[in-house]
């Protein structure tokens, strides 16, 4: 199985980055065997697409998208991780999904909201909404937010049961663990021949 993780934060050193780094090590240990993608969005791999539909990065063989692309097509399932920044999903990732054609579509998604207080869920209502219409990723039903983001998750250690984050990790692990079985399971929409993506180019 290869699961790709996007970090949605544009900022270097983020929070998200360092949850999204918890987020694959514990998925090394729930899915042996797993294979593992990361796409930072602080690493400016993602072109700003600039509004032209006939100009898609991705038909231009030097642009930096077609890597990001190919890691996203290996993948049968991600994580999201999204902070929340000024009460919205940062506009690097909303840029990131609509340059996303198909390589994501149909395969299950989990979010991860990242909040620096008592935050971090509007971003994840306003993806649910908003951000799968084209590009037909499947959010799962479970979500994880992790709040408030400098405290949680510092050691991998699950063994102290009074801890501040004992529970999320044990969300964290059930949440991808579900992914894992709902990878396997939209494998079979995908080989169906069902998607039709030249008739429906484009989702209602
Ligand atoms: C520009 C900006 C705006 C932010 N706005 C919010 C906010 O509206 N609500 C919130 O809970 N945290 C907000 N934060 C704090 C982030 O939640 C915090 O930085 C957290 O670590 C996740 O962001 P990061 O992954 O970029 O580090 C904001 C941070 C930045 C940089």
């Amino acid at each position: 199985m290869n699961v790709v993780t996007i970090v949605g934060s544009p900022r270097p050193g983020s929070q998200s980055r360092r949850i999204s780094d918890y987020l694959q090590r514990r998925l090394t240990v729930l899915l042996p065997g797993v294979v593992q993608g990361l796409v930072d969005l602080a690493d400016r791999s993602v072109p700003v697409w600039d509004g032209d539909f006939r100009k898609h990065p991705g038909d231009d063989r030097s642009s930096t998208w077609n890597s990001v692309s190919a890691r996203l097509s290996e993948a049968c399932a991600l994580i999201c991780v999204v902070p929340e920044h000024h009460g919205i999903a940062p506009p690097a990732l909303k840029n990131f999904l609509l340059l996303c054609r198909y390589e994501l579509g149909h395969k299950p998604g989990l979010l991860v909201g990242v909040s620096a207080t008592d935050g971090g869920s509007y971003p994840l209502a306003e993806l649910r909404s908003s951000a799968t219409k084209n590009n037909r990723i499947c959010w799962i039903p479970e979500q994880v937010v992790v709040r408030p983001a400098k405290q949680m998750l510092i050691t991998d250690d699950r063994s102290d049961e009074q801890a501040p984050d004992h529970r999320l990790k044990l969300r964290i692990d059930y949440a991808l663990q579900l992914l894992g079985v709902y990878a396997e399971c939209l494998r079979a929409v995908r080989t169906s021949g069902v998607a039709d993506y030249k008739s429906f180019q484009y989702g209602m």
